[in-house]
This record gives structure tokens, C-alpha cells and sequence, in this order.
């Protein structure tokens, strides 16, 4: 029963007890399972705020290729549950919700992607994390926002790169690399929604805030940021930094850990495009509620399950970044 509920909806939706204490049952399952709790900044913040390990998508995958847990489990969108089922054949992957997908992966489809590496047969192809293993298994190496610059760095001068799926990131590296890397034209529809014009309004009311930007941001947008980096390094940056106040451009999940870690320091959501919308809530990351997650966890569905052959093909170019950023310090 359970079995079609999920294979109809992609979750478990079953009543719940109001007696139960999902953070204490979800805390006593992650040890009688010997289960570890992956969990991305811009999930919900009481799933964050129960997670083992709490990073951006170069950490979790390290977490994911170094974990000795029997059973992963996932809060993030399926692209990153999928990759740490890439890493770890022998291990169960479960995810709250299968539908938390990401626009920026669906943007770049394997039959379109496969013609465009084919008609460049004399470039390699350098992936953003963000994408289906089908595309993962198109190219030799992977990057995250916090990698993808030393990577390519670490490249031949006069080698030709395909960079996919996300056109402003490419865009960025490219500019602050001098490159003049192939761009695929795909977009992540939450960091694409930011408004310039009222950016600019925001940080003219606010002369003492730093706007501080995720490069997947349009690159007017990353014009008038004053630091621009992964979700990590934006973290990382506030923490450091002497700034009362940030102006944050990217989605709006990582101002729970910025608030818990800052808490003299004011954050405040960067403006979007359209009226009355909280654009800058990634619809497929905030399907994860603690319910699902409670329930996932009890039941070991949603589970991540992969074709072994396309499997392995993903593999490669993700163990070429972990073994390259290890190289490189990152
Ligand atoms: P990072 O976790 O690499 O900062 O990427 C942000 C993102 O959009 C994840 O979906
Ligand atoms: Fe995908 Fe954008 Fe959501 Fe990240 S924020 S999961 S890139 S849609």
C-alpha cells in the first residue's frame, strides 16, 4: 500500500500521530538504522537544524563519498540524493520527496546535451552538480559553485570546455578566469528572478549593507554585488567579515544558519521580479517537510534506485572533482 502511495504521489502520505515527536523519533531512527541525515542550507530550517551534516553541494557529496552509514538520507533535491547514490552502489538513498526536482538540471536535457558535446567533439565537458547523472554521465568532470573556478583553473590554457547546464555561472567563470568556455544556455529559476532595479533601491536605503551573491545570479545582478560565492563561502564571508548587514542574493534558506551564526548581524532577503511572491524560496527544495521526512525515514521510501551501467558512467567524472579538489585544497 505504502509501495503505490509512493509510486503515485513520490512520497509516503500517511496520517501521522499528533502525539508523535518526529524530531525524537527521527533522531532515534537515524541511530537504530545507522542512517546519516544529509541536509542542503536551503531546506527548511527545522530540517536543518536536526541535520548530521549541514553544507553546500561540494560538502554533502564529500560527506556522501566518506560516510560509513548504512542508509543515506537525503534532504535536498533528487539531483543530490541521486549523486550520492552515484557514490555509493551498496548503500540504501532515500529523499522525503522524489518530486523535488531543480529547474536548472531540467534545463538541460541528455538527447539535446549529447547532440551539442557531439558537435564539439574537440572540447571537454565541465558539469555544474546541478544536472540528471544522464548528463553527468556526458562528461568528464563535475564542479560546484565552490570548486568550478580552480578547476578549470587547473586546466590547460588552450583547452576547450563545454560548460553546463548554468549559463550564469559559466558566465562568471568565464569572466573572472578569462576563459571562453561554451556555454549551455540553462538557468536555475530561483537565482535568474532577482530584480536589479530594486536591489538598487534596497541597498540605497540600506548604504551600510554588503549585497553578498550566489553566481548563479544574472551577471548584472553579480555587478553590484561586494562578494560573490557558493553558499558556503557567502556563509563563511559573514562570519568573517566586519559588516552589521548583508543584502543576501540567492535563495533564502541559508538565512536560518546566517541568523544562528550571526546573531548580532542583520540579514535581509534580496528582492525579486514579481509582486507578491516568495520566488526566492526554491519550490523544490521547501517540498521536504518533517512529516515527509519522518515518514521516509520509517518506511525507507522514497528510495534512489539507478541503473547500474549509467551508474557507473556518472561516477567517473564525480570522482575526478573529489579527487581534484582534494589536489587543489578546496
Ligand atoms: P551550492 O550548494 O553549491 O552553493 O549551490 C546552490 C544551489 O543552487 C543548490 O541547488
Ligand atoms: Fe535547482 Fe535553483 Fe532550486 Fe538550486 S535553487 S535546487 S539550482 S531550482
Amino acid at each position: 500500500m505504502i509501495n503505490d502511495i509512493v509510486l503515485q504521489k513520490g512520497f509516503v502520505d500517511v496520517p501521522v500521530d499528533s502525539h508523535i515527536d518526529m524530531v525524537a523519533e527521527i533522531q532515534r531512527m537515524k541511530k537504530e538504522k545507522n542512517a546519516v541525515l544529509l541536509v542542503h542550507y536551503y531546506q527548511l530550517p527545522e530540517i536543518q537544524d536536526i541535520a548530521d551534516y549541514l553544507g553546500d553541494s561540494l560538502g554533502l557529496s564529500r560527506n556522501a563519498a566518506e560516510t560509513d552509514a548504512d542508509m543515506i538520507v537525503f534532504a535536498g533535491v533528487h539531483f543530490m540524493a541521486e549523486t550520492a547514490k552515484i557514490l555509493n552502489q551498496d548503500k540504501k538513498v532515500i529523499l522525503p520527496d522524489l518530486n523535488a526536482g531543480c529547474s536548472l538540471a531540467d534545463s538541460c536535457q541528455p538527447g539535446q546535451f549529447g547532440e551539442f558535446v557531439k558537435a564539439n567533439p574537440d572540447h571537454i565537458v565541465m558539469s555544474y552538480i546541478n544536472c540528471s547523472s544522464e548528463i553527468k554521465a556526458l562528461s568528464d568532470i563535475i564542479c560546484t559553485s565552490s570548486n568550478a573556478e580552480k578547476l578549470v583553473q587547473s586546466l590547460p590554457g588552450d583547452q576547450k570546455i563545454i560548460f553546463a547546464p548554468d549559463r550564469n555561472l559559466g558566465a562568471y567563470i568565464n569572466r573572472i578566469t578569462g576563459r571562453n568556455m561554451l556555454l549551455w544556455d540553462g538557468y536555475c529559476q530561483v537565482h535568474e528572478v532577482f530584480s536589479l532595479e530594486k536591489l538598487m533601491n534596497l541597498k540605497a536605503e540600506n548604504p551600510d549593507a554588503k549585497v553578498i551573491a550566489h553566481p548563479e545570479c544574472k551577471a548584472l545582478v553579480l555587478t553590484i554585488a561586494d562578494y560573490i560565492g557558493s553558499t558556503t563561502a557567502l556563509l563563511k564571508f559573514t562570519e568573517k567579515d566586519q559588516s552589521k548587514k548583508y543584502i543576501v542574493v540567492t535563495e533564502s534558506g541559508i538565512l536560518h544558519e546566517m541568523r544562528k551564526n550571526n546573531q548580532d548581524k542583520i540579514f535581509i532577503p534580496a528582492p525579486v521580479d514579481e509582486e507578491n511572491c516568495a520566488c526566492s524560496d526554491c519550490e523544490y527544495m521547501k517540498l521536504n517537510t518533517l512529516k515527509k521526512l519522518y515518514l521516509c525515514m520509517k518506511y525507507e521510501l522514497p528510495e534512489i534506485t539507478m541503473d547500474e551501467n549509467l551508474r557507473q558512467r556518472a561516477e567517473k567524472p564525480i570522482r575526478r572533482m573529489l579527487e581534484m579538489s582534494n589536489q587543489l585544497g578546496i
